[in-house]
């Protein structure tokens, strides 16, 4: 069975292709702004270079859409705009080439590819993107979330941040270059809810010392606290879950820094420590493809008539089958 997956929750409109195996397709387009993202600028891009996306893919898996045995889109979370424009291609191509369809989680996404690439089986997961921080684990078929923020997500903070200082969106990579030539370690707010996070205060107090500390001093006290407030609440689910994989996923996960932690943190507790390859970190297509393969090949097909996204379609709302 081929699957073709279309990627469209926020940035990035991507058509990954797989046969379960294999990445047989991996192709996309990023939206760059310097600001936040504006949803509907971002759909109008979108709507641009869906068809190009789309046949690029086809094209370097030498496949034909008559060849795709069913497709996939991620149905949500994500900005409602963006997410119509995957789910209105994905729902034209299953109506007009008569293929079964499938909606799938973004965040359960994130998380497949992930074990799929490292080959765990049964990891402590810990997601980190720009909307999303969560701690999770599969528990009675569904992955359970340990802890989370309870405000905005990590990469937001980050990229809010880098806007203070003036860099571009997104400036995760940029305050990572910055802190590793930070030399003195300002004292920021910690603040860890039993389980979960916080980082509006740490954010406030970080934007404030803009002008009065180095960038490099400010990026780096800021990585150091916020990366050890979310290494903390992971080691605790890791002692109580008791769990021998830790997966980190998610755009976050590319930072250097912050997987160092992890490194460190797994070793006393006999667990192994992973994070997907940079294109398997970002948003792409082929991880809904991969995500949609398995919801097929388990029995799970949507009715044609009835898809809708899901703006705010939470991961442990998902009954993982496969
Ligand atoms: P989701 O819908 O899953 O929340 P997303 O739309 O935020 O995903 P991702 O590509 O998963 O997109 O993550 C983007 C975020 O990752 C941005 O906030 C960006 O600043 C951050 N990021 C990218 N590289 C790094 C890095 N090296 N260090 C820290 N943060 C990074
Ligand atoms: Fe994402």
């Amino acid at each position: 069975m081929i699957v073709l997956g279309i990627e469209s929750t926020a940035h990035t409109f991507g058509v990954g292709i797989t046969d379960g195996k294999k990445e047989l397709a991996n192709e996309k387009v990023t939206y760059k702004t310097t600001g936040g993202i504006h949803p509907r600028e971002a759909s109008q891009f979108m709507g641009k270079n869906a068809h190009v996306v789309l046949e690029n893919a086809l094209e370097s898996a030498g496949l034909n859409i008559k060849d795709i045995d069913g497709i996939a889109f991620a149905r949500g979370p994500g900005l409602g705009p963006c997410l119509r424009v995957g789910g209105t291609m994905a729902l034209f191509l299953a109506k007009h080439y008569n293929k079964p369809i499938v909606g799938v989680n973004h965040c359960v996404a994130h998380i497949e590819v992930g074990k799929w690439e490292l080959g765990y089986k049964d990891p402590l997961v810990v997601y980190v993107s720009g909307a999303n921080t969560q701690i999770l684990g599969l528990a009675g078929g569904r992955y359970r979330i340990f802890g989370e923020t309870l405000d905005i997500g990590l990469g937001n903070a980050i990229d809010v941040l880098g806007r203070s200082l003036g860099l571009e969106f997104p400036a995760g990579p940029k305050i990572e270059s910055l802190a590793r030539n930070g030399k003195r370690l300002v004292e920021l707010p910690y603040t860890v809810k039993g389980m979960d996070l916080t980082f509006s205060g740490l954010l406030t107090a970080a934007k404030k010392l803009v002008g009065k500390e180095t960038p490099e001093n400010i990026a780096f006290s800021f990585q150091e606290t916020i990366f050890a407030m979310l290494v903390e609440v992971s080691e605790r689910a890791l002692a109580h879950t008791k769990k021998r994989e830790v997966l980190l996923v998610g755009g976050v996960a590319q930072n250097k820094r912050l997987r160092e932690m992890f490194e460190k943190m797994v070793k006393p507790h006999n667990a192994k420590f992973g994070s997907p390859k940079p294109e398997y970190n970002g948003d792409n297509g082929f991880m809904i493809a991969l995500t949609g393969w398995k919801m097929l090949n388990s029995g799970i097909a949507h009715d044609k008539g009835k898809l809708n996204v899901l703006q705010d379609w939470r991961t442990n709302q998902i009954e993982i089958r496969w």
